[in-house]
């Protein structure tokens, strides 16, 4: 058998929101996996502690501030990434925002915000990375959509862009599968972070009766960690996972679509 790619040592990841959360813990597991990891997130001081995790266990971890809704930032950062740790061919495009509301209450604001962030953000960060893996002959994406793709009260800017993030990366799938290049989605059910803590907190739940009541809902009696996510992630990213694209895969411990 023919290997003519560079081995996974070589690997630079990009891994956006990753200052906290399931995004910090991505960015640690790909470190853990042997890749050089950037962690982006709005303020490269948010990501210091999370990187500096990171280089005291050994890894390579660079931390970086961009706005992922802003395309000439995307641009810099990338280029950034690219000239202090290499070129990047590892893409988890994970940062992402709330602005929770119903339909009757919610503002021209927060359905640009949350579409800002989650969509278009998604859609600059992979056009800025996907110059250096169709250059490598190799790539990985992996974009974060959830369950409330399939439609969720009170969320109707959220389910939007999480649903056009399966749209969006099943036709990154298709554009660049000629170039070695896979793209996937994973879509989280209720994942322990503190985004869920700010909804606990929204409605007036406490975070830890919350959490018990949404594991009475999920088959496998609990909430999730990052560190499920972050699983997903490294299969999704590793070398042997090149004939899974255009997928999207449910970590939401029990079937969901
Ligand atoms: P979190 O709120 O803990 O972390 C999100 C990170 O994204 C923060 O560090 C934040 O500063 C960063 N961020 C926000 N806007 C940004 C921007 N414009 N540019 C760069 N970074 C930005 O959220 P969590 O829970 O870790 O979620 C991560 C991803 O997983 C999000 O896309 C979220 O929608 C998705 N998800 C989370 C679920 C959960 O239950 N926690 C369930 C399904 C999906």
């Amino acid at each position: 058998m023919e290997v003519d790619v560079p081995g996974p040592e070589a690997r630079v990841a990009i891994v956006t929101g990753a200052a906290r959360g399931i995004g910090a813990a991505v960015a640690t597991r790909l470190a853990q996996d042997g890749l050089a990891v950037a962690l982006l997130d709005l303020d490269e001081d948010r990501c210091a502690e999370p990187a500096a995790k990171i280089t005291a266990a050994g890894g390579t971890a660079l931390a970086v501030g961009v706005d992922v809704s802003d395309g000439t930032a995307v641009d810099r950062a990338v280029q950034r990434v690219a000239d202090e740790l290499g070129a990047p061919t590892v893409l988890v495009n994970n940062a992402g925002i709330l602005r929770d509301n119903l339909l009757f209450k919610m503002t021209e604001d927060d359905w640009d915000a949350v579409l800002g962030v989650h969509l278009k953000g998604t859609f600059l960060m992979s056009r800025a990375v996907q110059r250096f893996q169709v250059e490598a002959r190799w790539g990985r994406i992996v974009n974060l959509s959830s369950i409330s793709a399939l439609g969720n009260r009170g969320q109707a800017n959220y389910s939007a862009a999480k649903a056009g993030i399966q749209g969006l990366t099943k036709t990154l799938a298709i554009e660049l599968g000629k170039f070695g290049i896979t793209a996937n989605a994973i879509a989280p059910g209720f994942i322990a972070t503190d985004m869920t803590a700010a909804t606990a907190a929204r409605v007036g739940a406490d975070f830890e009766d919350f959490k018990k009541a949404a594991a009475l809902t999920i088959p496998v009696g609990r909430v999730g960690t990052p560190e499920d996510i972050a699983h997903t992630a490294s299969f999704l990213v590793s070398e042997g996972a090149g004939f899974v694209s255009g997928q999207v895969v449910y970590v939401a411990g029990g079937p969901k679509d």
